[in-house]
């Protein structure tokens, strides 16, 4: 029996859950991790079930085995915000229900997020991972090759990386966001040899290297197809490389340069920064001389009689990394790339977000370093993803991000244009309808579980009426519109007896279940969970919106009012944020 979902549990109120009895003196923090929210009572009370088998687990040494008396949890839980406590059969299992008084509730939830919300968020993360601040944690991810299109594999990883880094940090973490850029191996070599033939010039690669570097790469492996002398230059290329060729180099670290420039360019436009940018040929033949050494010592290296150098994982797998003719190979990379990472920054865990396919890859590499008896080298992890099927541009041409890109915003562009219901926000600027079509590309891949393939569906990514980017975006805007239009200010208190509408407290109730939502997001890593409660609350916002109306309303109504619409943004743009969207307050 698990118990994963969190309810929200302000201070106040857990505090008077404290059992004041307890001999170990436990954690308010643990209790907040354990509670779900529950249905109303009476149509004052909001319960909070707590299974029988979570409260032994927090009072482990006073009620190991012995029954737990709810009279005397009655007695220790205070009383102006705990109306009852009893017991709760069901078929799964025991729990203890506490109720809480609603209107309570109502004031702890809408006032603790916007009294003070950095404060707000800090005492979330808290309660929810007390440890945190001690982790450090690497992410690498995005990590596309040089010469060839940034594919939907990348994409992914960029996207899901930079949720699960903004997530970590959230929570109060040490990131380290770490881009792993392919440039090395032999097809880099056919890299060198096709860029001689286009005749390649520095200001020709300033102007556009991603494409010329792919133009090059493409006519390379053309000529290769009928012209075998192509393959042993190309071989010969990567070779001097390997050798660190300075003439070769040097034009290699031009190539990686701007590169760099350009992928930062289409970063930004997603939203997505990094703290590190690494290399693989930062890891070639001539700085992995100790890491064959130490294989060697430990007697796990074995030289194949083909001269390849293999090292053995387990009596069934061995697997290659070094090629006959001394130069590396991905994997061989990989040892080096992490090992220089455990020494930079010591790290307390490492995530690899990569796809599915390099499973296999991952695994010789964990199973590689824990042979080389890396105590670090179980707190590696592969993050795996399914893969985007049929996501080209429409034109079907060959998928540059940057091509995707500028399609959705057009898209969005038409679409605004076309629209009758987000005319109110009309904003023709060109950045606000490029973030709107980031949005609905990385909501589109968010909103699908993690290790799942899915299809890709332009239609449906860009509605704005569907589960989309688009969506929260608009929602966001009106709640944004609404606090400085409606010329009401916000209440110096919350009164809850004017909130008591259904509507106002299926919103608050959602509010609540905010920190549960985003500590099942990180305990699966997965961000669908966290989607979905958006989707849901954006929903719950728009049909308050229509029913709570703020402006021609009494004013200490109205305001009340506010007050709830306030915390609901909060909640949405603090989600939306971690997601990685920038959140617009016009469309
Ligand atoms: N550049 C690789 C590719 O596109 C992905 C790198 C993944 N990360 C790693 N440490 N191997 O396939």
């Amino acid at each position: 029996m698990t118990h994963k979902l969190k309810g929200y549990v302000s201070s106040r109120i857990l505090e008077a859950l404290k059992w004041k009895t307890s001999p170990n003196n436990f954690m308010p923090t643990l209790l907040s991790n354990h509670i779900t929210i529950g249905k109303e009572k009476n149509g004052t009370n909001i319960e909070f079930h707590l299974s029988r088998t979570s409260l032994k687990k927090v009072l482990s040494t006073s009620f190991s085995d012995k029954e737990v008396n709810m009279s005397e949890v009655k007695n220790v839980v205070a009383d102006d915000i705990i109306c009852d406590v009893h017991e709760e059969v069901t078929k799964r299992d025991v729990s203890i229900v506490f109720q809480i008084n609603r209107n309570m509730f109502i004031k702890e939830v809408l006032q603790d997020i916007t009294c003070d919300t950095v404060m707000w968020r800090k005492t979330l993360a808290q309660n929810l991972l007390p440890q945190s601040k001690e982790n450090k944690v690497v992410i690498e991810y995005s990590s596309p090759n040089i010469a060839k299109p940034f594919h939907m594999g990348h994409l992914r990883s960029t996207i899901i990386g930079n949720f699960i880094a903004n997530l970590l940090e959230f929570l109060s973490h040490k990131v380290v966001r770490l881009n792993y850029l392919g440039d090395w191996g032999t097809q880099f070599g056919l890299l060198q040899v096709g860029l001689e033939m286009c005749g390649y010039s520095e200001t020709l690669i300033k102007q556009n290297p991603m494409q010329l570097l792919y133009k090059a790469y493409v006519e390379a492996n053309k000529k290769a197809e009928t012209d075998s002398s192509i393959s042993a230059k190309a071989r010969e290329a990567f070779h001097c490389l390997e050798e660190g060729n300075t003439e070769n180099m040097e034009k290699w670290k031009l190539f990686r340069y701007y590169t760099e420039q350009e992928l930062r360019h289409v970063y930004q436009r997603l939203g997505i920064c990094f703290d590190e940018y690494k290399w693989e040929s930062e890891y070639s033949a001539k700085d992995i001389g100790s890491i064959l050494h130490s294989l060697e010592a430990r007697g796990i290296l074995k030289t194949e009689s083909d001269g390849r150098q293999v090292v053995e994982i387990n009596q069934q797998w061995r697997v290659p990394i070094m090629k006959s003719d001394g130069s590396t190979l991905y994997l061989t990379r990989d040892i080096a790339a992490a090992l220089d990472r455990y020494d930079h920054h010591k790290f307390t865990e490492m995530l690899y977000v990569v796809d599915n396919a390099q499973t296999d890859h991952f695994t010789a590499l964990f199973g590689i370093l824990s042979n080389m008896q890396l105590p670090w080298a179980a707190s590696l992890k592969h993050v795996k993803f399914g893969r985007i099927r049929g996501m080209s541009t429409r034109k079907g041409s060959v998928v540059f991000l940057t091509d995707i890109l500028d399609e959705v915003r057009d898209i969005m562009a038409k679409k605004q244009q076309e629209s009758r219901t987000t005319k109110v926000f009309l904003d023709k600027n060109e950045k606000t309808t490029d973030i709107l079509g980031t949005s609905a590309v990385i909501i589109n891949d968010l909103k699908q579980r993690r290790q799942r393939d899915y299809e890709f569906d332009w239609n449906r990514a860009l509605q704005v009426q569907g589960d989309t980017g688009v969506k929260l975006q608009y929602t966001h805007c009106r709640l944004w519109n609404l606090e400085k239009n409606c010329g009401t200010s916000l209440p110096l208190e919350c009164d809850p007896s004017v909130l008591q509408e259904p509507e106002a407290i299926f919103l608050i109730k959602d509010i609540a279940r905010f920190n549960e939502v985003i500590m099942k997001s990180y305990e699966e890593l997965e961000a669908c969970v966290l989607v979905n409660y958006l989707f849901r609350f954006c929903n719950l916002i728009n049909r308050a919106f229509d029913i709570l109306q703020v402006k021609n309303e009494d004013v200490y109504v109205g305001s009340q009012r506010l007050l709830l619409f306030h915390a609901s943004r909060i909640v949405l743009n603090q989600g939306m944020k971690i997601l990685g969207l920038q959140p617009l307050h016009q469309m």
